[in-house]
């Protein structure tokens, strides 16, 4: 696979590289994308309304019951060639913020490390009504292939039910989140867009940003997207194969 020379000019000399995914960075991981989640029971369901607080007052044992069926996929998945590639950027250049929109747990089983989980994370859960936080039992659920309704545990503390730990349609960013991914895209020189259909706002407002800011924005995904006219390389294709191919286009030392 060949890359444009000024890319790799540019990732030479980069100071400051922000990696930014979406739900594609787990595709090749066999995690379904956010929007092609609603498979088995949840086929008939809207994503977007089950993550909700609103569709889990409405039925606790059916958002529980996806999300420990989502939390089971993770955790029988691996990391694919593109997580392990950012991985190995990020021991190759001086700085490397990483800012996922994803729930799982792959780039930290990869090896990255300060992962900015601007949505949550399926692996952090918490009390719906106390907001303390709960602790999984050991091992994966073994939740049937088509998903079940499942009552989710209570709270040790208050008895309040507990929801999973990421951030659903009508919830704030948690700031501080917010403001670290922020601040990386404003200080950036290099910011990756990989694996995300730029659609949800805030976090799709951070290349903009970057490039806003002087950074050049490189997206990698096989489909054409929202941000396609803001970015200054569009690599179509897959995370597992061209990031990869970009770390063996790049001598060991970045910079
Ligand atoms: N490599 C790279 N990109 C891929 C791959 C792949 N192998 N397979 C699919 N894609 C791309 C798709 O083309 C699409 O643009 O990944 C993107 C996935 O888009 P979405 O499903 O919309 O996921 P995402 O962009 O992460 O959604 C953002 O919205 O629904 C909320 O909180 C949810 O975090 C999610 C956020």
């Amino acid at each position: 696979m060949d890359f444009n020379d000024d890319l790799l000019k540019t990732l030479l000399h980069a100071k400051h590289i922000v990696v930014f995914t979406g739900a594609g960075m787990s595709a090749e991981s066999g995690i379904a994308t956010f929007r092609d989640a609603g498979t088995g029971l949840w086929e008939q369901y809207d994503p977007c309304v089950l993550a909700s607080p609103q569709g889990y007052r409405a039925d606790k044992a059916l958002v529980w019951g996806w999300y420990e069926w989502r939390r089971m996929q993770v955790l029988r998945a691996e990391p694919n060639a593109g997580h392990l590639a950012v991985a190995e950027l990020a021991k190759r250049v001086e700085r490397l913020t990483l800012i996922t929109q994803n729930v799982d747990d792959l780039h930290e089983r990869s090896g990255n490390t300060d992962v900015v989980h601007l949505h949550g994370s399926l692996h952090s859960p918490r009390c719906f009504a106390c907001a303390r936080p709960y602790a999984f039992p050991d091992g994966i659920p073994n939740e049937p292939a088509g998903g079940r309704r499942l009552t989710p545990p209570h709270c040790q503390h208050c008895k309040g039910p507990i929801r999973p730990g990421v951030v659903w349609f009508g919830e704030m960013l948690s700031e501080a989140a917010w403001k670290q991914a922020e601040q990386a895209a404003s200080q950036c020189d290099v910011f990756f867009s990989i694996g995300t259909s730029s659609l949800v706002w805030p976090a799709a407002q951070l290349p903009v940003t970057a490039a806003a800011k002087g950074a050049t924005v490189i997206q990698i995904n096989p489909g054409a997207t929202a941000l396609d006219s803001k970015a200054h390389f569009n690599l179509r294709g897959k995370a597992g194969e061209i990031m990869p191919a970009l770390l063996d286009a790049l001598p060991l030392a970045v910079s």
